[in-house]
């Protein structure tokens, strides 16, 4: 491992990917990074990265060896990194479980275009009054609209089905919720439940980062599907997740012309 000290390049995009896709295959890790970071340590993995014959960073959120849960991932030095490293894009990963059974089934994938933040506890924003500054930024469309219209063009490029548009409930984890919680969600207006889209977009918009989401349904929600949840999780994961990744791949390629 190394640290890096080169300065910024600027315009540089960082694809973070969650559950099922802390390792990908057809990645080359170019380089690995370990950044000092003025809130501790960013989840281990992070490095510059040739994929599909594009360079770019990658950022397991839970880790190379996936074992840092949701609610304890450092978002802030995790985006932090991504700043010091001149990333301006994101594209995001990340498993979700489907609350509207009529649009989201398993294997199905999402670009959400609204959140519903139902964490607690977890730093959620720079202005922690350290720095004497503070901004209250506009985040009424939470996910950039120019990755979002990128990650769609991808899916028809590829010939993917792919939901244009929900809305994610952002929960706490790593539990996984109990049935009336769901209810309770769909009431609110959320489509599909996950644990990491927050506060990962509201730090990236902070930094001036664009900031895109890819969800990949592995289950339905508590009280939803027919199966267990967890026995769904790990028949769904793999499968949904390379279809996943395939999409990103193109949007990386759209991004990165050769
Ligand atoms: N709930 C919350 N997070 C998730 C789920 C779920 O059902 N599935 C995958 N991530």
């Amino acid at each position: 491992m190394t640290v890096s000290k080169s300065s910024p390049a600027r315009n540089q995009l960082a694809l973070i990917t969650g559950s099922g896709a802390s390792a990908i295959d057809s990645m080359q890790r170019i380089e690995p990074l370990i950044l000092k970071t003025p809130y501790g340590p960013h989840s281990p993995g992070l490095a510059r990265v040739e994929w599909h014959g594009r360079q770019l960073f990658h950022l397991p959120r839970h880790g190379a060896d996936h074992n840092l849960a949701p609610h304890l991932v450092n978002y802030r030095a995790n985006l932090w990194a991504l700043h010091q490293l001149g990333v301006s894009q994101v594209l995001a990963l990340g498993a979700v479980g489907g609350i509207r059974e009529d649009l989201i089934t398993p294997g199905s994938l999402v670009i959400p275009d609204q959140l519903i933040d139902y964490t607690w506890g977890r730093d959620s924003s720079f202005f922690d009054g350290a720095t004497g500054e503070l901004k209250h930024i506009d985040f009424t469309l939470p996910f950039t609209a120019g990755l979002r219209k990128v990650l769609s063009r991808a899916a028809q490029a590829n010939g993917q089905s792919c939901l244009n548009g929900g809305v994610y409930g952002v929960t706490q984890g790593p539990r996984l919720e109990t049935a009336a919680e769901i209810e309770r969600l769909q009431r609110d207006g959320c489509d599909l439940v996950g644990m990491t889209a927050m506060p990962e977009a509201v730090l990236a918009r902070e930094l001036g980062i664009e900031y895109g989401f890819l969800a990949v349904v592995v289950n339905a929600a508590a009280g939803r599907g027919s199966v267990p949840i967890t026995d769904e999780f790990e028949q769904q994961m793999a499968g949904a997740v390379g279809h996943a990744l395939k999409l990103l791949s193109a949007a990386v390629c759209e991004l990165l012309p050769e």
